[in-house]
């Protein structure tokens, strides 16, 4: 007979859970938070087809969701930034110094190092002092600088490094101001989505996850975890990630 499995550690958590990005991973995280945290009242935000129109790029944008978190997330348990930005048109990842344009790197670091800051900032009146709650957000392997042996990809793995930086800055603060949120950094492993679809050809099939494997993953790396281990930079199977 199969071992019952032990229900979520969120399974009784009451209040609101937030997914921002409603690309691969984004979508099947929402679809798989309701069974692991049924009494959050979850949302989505994004660009397309979410509960809340969210640019990460848009001041205003951002103000209207700042605005919603002080009347309406409270308490906000759980937070999950799935947006990210590594080619569209033009923008593609550079293979030599001489692709690299000031344009491309302003566009990727917008989206994928000061979005989930700014996010952060937004959401910040949500969350309630004693209440354990996670803010995470999907940063990518490459954005290791110490692990970092192939090159290329200067504006994607500079603008993660730069959330790291940015979001590890703000695990250190929150310790002190909103001591029970666990900030953590999540690289979902290549996961078969839009933004993998190009770049794909070299991974072994075994290693190209599903976007349902990989929001299984990373819930299953993100659950035990709590604001004693606030900071850190972890892949899909919980081993930490060299800054
Ligand atoms: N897939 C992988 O192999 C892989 C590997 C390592 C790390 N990651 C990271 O995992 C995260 C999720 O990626 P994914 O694989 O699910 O890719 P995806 O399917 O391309 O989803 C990315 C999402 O980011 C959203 N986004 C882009 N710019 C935005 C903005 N300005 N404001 C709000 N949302 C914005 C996109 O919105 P639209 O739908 O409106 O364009 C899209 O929904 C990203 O941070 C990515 O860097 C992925």
């Amino acid at each position: 007979m199969q071992p019952t499995p032990s229900p979520s550690p969120w399974h009784d958590w009451q209040g609101h859970a937030l997914v921002v990005g409603l690309g691969g991973i984004g979508r099947a995280l929402a679809a798989e938070l309701p069974r692991r945290a049924p009494g959050l009242r979850l949302w989505t935000a994004g660009r397309h087809g979410a509960d809340l129109s969210l640019d990460l790029t848009s001041d205003a944008d951002l103000e209207r969701l700042a605005e919603l978190a002080r009347t309406t997330l409270r308490p906000l348990r759980l937070v999950i930034c799935t947006a990210g930005l590594l080619h569209d048109g033009p923008l593609q990842p550079e293979k030599r110094l001489s692709q690299v344009r000031r344009e491309h790197l302003e566009r990727s670091f917008a989206v994928n190092a000061w979005g989930p800051l700014l996010l952060a900032q937004a959401l910040e009146p949500a969350l309630e002092r004693g209440l354990p709650s996670h803010f995470a957000s999907l940063s990518a392997r490459v954005g290791s600088i110490g692990d970092n042996r192939l090159g290329g990809w200067y504006a994607y793995r500079a603008a993660k490094a730069a959330q790291n930086q940015l979001l590890r800055t703000l695990a250190l603060e929150w310790r002190r101001r909103q001591p029970d949120v666990c900030v953590t950094l999540l690289h979902p492993g290549t996961t078969a989505t839009p933004l993998s679809e190009p770049f794909r050809g070299m991974v072994d099939p075994e290693r190209l996850f599903s976007p349902e494997r990989a929001a299984s993953q990373l819930l299953d790396v993100l659950e035990p975890r709590d604001a004693g281990r606030s900071g850190d930079f972890l892949a899909w199977d919980g081993s930490p990630i060299p800054w």
